[in-house]
This record gives C-alpha cells, sequence and structure tokens, in this order.
C-alpha cells in the first residue's frame, strides 16, 4: 500500500524509533528494496533524488539532468513503485530526496511520490523559509508529506561540496516549522554525505534532544530527520579494494550511534551510499569473473573510473545497463 511519509514516522514517533530511509538508484534496487522490508514486515521509505530520477528518466549525463528527463523518470518510478504498493502488504512512502526547486517536487507528485524534501539549506533562512512554505502550500492539499532542511551538512551534497559545516540551532528548527508547516525536518548535527565522513565521526546528540524537546514544549509535531547516516561496512571497503578499486579514508557513521539517536528524536534515517558502495562491490566483481566485459568500450571506461576513484563513482553510470 502506497502511504504518505508522514504516516510511517507518525508511527516512528509514536513508538520511539527511527525508520530507515534507502536511495534507490535503479530499478532492480527499488524491487530489493521492496523485497527485503516485505520479509521483515517494515514500513519502507523509498528515496529518490534529482539525479537518480534524471538517470532512471534516460538522461545520459544525469548530474546535469534536464527537467524532462527527470519528469520521465519520476513518472517511471512512480508507476514501478505503484505496482508495488498494489500488491504490496507492507506501506510503502516513495519520497523525493534534497529536491532543489518547486519544479522538481510538481514533476515528482504528478508521478506519484508521496512524499517530497525541499532542500533550501543553502539559502538564507528567511529564503529558506519562503521556498519551503511555498512547496508546502502545494503538496498538503494533494496529501503530500513535505520534509524540509536547516543548517548545513559538511561534505558531498548533491555534487556539491562544501568544506565545513554550520549545525542547526533548536530554537531556529521551532520558528521553521511554525513558519512553514513542513513536517519533517532533516538537522546538521555531525553527519555528512559520503563515504569520507572521518575515522571517529561523532553525532552531536544533544542538538537532536535539544531539537525535540523545544518542540514538544512549542506543542510542534513534526519529526526530525538524519541525513549522511551511511555506516560505510569496512567489509565492503576491503572488497572493493581488493577487486582493484581505491577508497582511502573511508569511515561513516557507527551504527550504535543510529540507535541512540533514533531514541533521541530522530524518526528518520537516510541511506544512499552503503548501497552504491554495495553495487559497486558487485560490479567489480562482476569485470572480475567476465573481464570480456571491459573491451566494450562504454563498460570499459565505467571500469577505468570504478579503479581510478570508486568513492566518487556513481554506480548509476552502470547498474541498470549491466546488474538489471
Ligand atoms: O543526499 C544525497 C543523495 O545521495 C543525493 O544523491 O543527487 O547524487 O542522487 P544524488
Ligand atoms: P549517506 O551519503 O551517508 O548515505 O547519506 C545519504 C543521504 O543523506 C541521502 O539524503
Ligand atoms: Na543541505
Ligand atoms: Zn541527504
Amino acid at each position: 500500500m502506497l502511504v504518505p511519509m508522514r504516516c510511517i514516522l507518525e508511527a516512528a514517533d509514536r513508538k520511539g524509533y527511527g525508520q530507515a530511509a534507502f536511495n534507490m538508484n535503479s530499478f532492480s534496487q527499488i524491487a530489493a528494496a521492496v523485497q527485503i522490508h516485505e520479509l521483515l514486515e517494515s514500513a519502507c521509505i523509498l528515496q529518490g533524488a534529482e539525479a537518480s530520477n534524471a538517470f532512471m528518466g534516460g538522461e545520459v549525463d544525469f548530474m546535469h539532468g534536464s527537467i524532462e528527463s527527470k519528469k520521465k523518470g519520476a513518472e517511471n518510478v512512480g508507476n514501478i513503485v505503484r505496482d508495488f504498493g498494489q500488491e504490496s502488504p507492507i506501506p510503502i512512502a516513495l519520497h523525493l530526496d534534497h529536491g532543489r526547486s518547486l519544479e522538481t517536487v510538481k514533476a515528482c507528485i504528478e508521478g506519484g511520490y508521496t512524499s517530497v524534501m525541499i532542500d533550501g539549506s543553502s539559502l538564507p533562512y528567511e529564503e529558506n523559509v519562503e521556498l519551503t512554505r511555498e512547496v508546502v502550500r502545494y503538496a498538503h492539499p494533494l496529501g503530500v508529506t513535505v520534509e524540509g532542511e536547516l543548517g548545513v551538512l559538511a561534505g558531498v551534497e548533491d555534487h556539491v561540496f562544501s568544506a565545513s559545516s554550520t549545525y542547526t540551532n533548536p530554537l531556529q528548527a521551532v520558528d521553521f516549522f511554525k513558519k512553514t508547516r513542513v513536517d519533517a525536518l532533516a538537522i546538521s548535527y555531525g553527519t555528512m554525505h559520503g563515504a569520507n565522513k572521518g575515522r571517529d565521526a561523532k553525532i552531536r546528540r544533544e542538538i537532536a534532544i535539544a531539537t525535540k524537546e523545544c518542540m514538544r514544549h512549542e506543542g510542534i509535531d513534526g519529526f526530525l530527520v538524519s541525513h549522511g547516516s551511511s555506516t560505510v561496512p569496512q567489509e565492503f571497503v576491503r572488497q572493493i579494494n581488493e577487486l582493484g578499486g581505491r577508497m582511502e579514508n573511508a569511515y561513516g557513521i557507527d551504527v550504535d550511534q543510529l540507535v541512540d539517536v533514533s531514541r533521541c528524536g530522530i524518526n528518520k534515517i537516510n541511506v544512499d551510499t552503503d548501497l552504491r558502495m554495495a553495487s559497486t562491490r558487485n560490479v567489480l566483481a562482476l569485470f572480475q569473473d567476465h573481464p570480456e566485459l571491459r573491451e566494450s568500450e562504454s563498460v570499459a571506461c565505467v571500469y577505468r573510473e570504478l579503479t581510478a576513484n570508486p568513492a566518487n563513482v556513481d554506480p548509476r553510470n552502470y547498474v541498470s545497463g549491466i546488474m538489471d
């Protein structure tokens, strides 16, 4: 059953747990994610970002995807998830991750997304409020959940690199909820996107606790989201490097910290990098078993990139072509 994300987050908040939200970069990943959530009898949040929609809309240069390819991708993803939703006994939400404009938000909702993120975190505060409010005004009457973002995460976010982070201010978060009426808010509290979070990345749990406490005090029934939460399994790093990759200084967030923050008011935990690493490892293994694949020029360039710097290479280049 396809549901707005809000229902899933309400259950998480009521019972005090963090719901994982996985990024989908290919159609086979969507199928796998639904299957594993059904097996575990868990609700399921599937996320597509603008670039992954462009990729799944058939855009070769998906990093700079046109609005047409993003629309096409949102429709493709929406159709496949709707089909799964009809058959599936678990609640499934389809969520746009790091949406940048009202235009992409509209395209996703038209395609069947039940939830959208509008990330105005790089804008001045008042402009972020204005953009987010506009999206809420459009999405809520359609029953679609909205997530916003406040504060800046260090690291790579949608291919924009930010060297330093600015933590979310709990009082400003309350003000943001009040002014925008968003359902959920991504906070900056020590995590970052990508595979290089630092050896001892430490979540500032007190920021989540203080924000949630201020929200309770003001009677706001919203939800907090943890981005950049991949664990970067060392087993995957080792396997990728053994297969010819070169992931250096690759460390993630310790899973104990994720369990801890899910008891401190965090209800949604975003994971993308871990899944990309799994794809990277599998594709490298495929190259090892079938060296003849490297003879095809389009595939060979993927192999060269993968072995040069797997952390920065996006499996969307090849997963649907080779792994599907
Ligand atoms: O939060 C970041 C997501 O991983 C976005 O990635 O824009 O490359 O799809 P993407
Ligand atoms: P990771 O890069 O840690 O997987 O974070 C993903 C994320 O926050 C997607 O929005
Ligand atoms: Na941001
Ligand atoms: Zn994110």
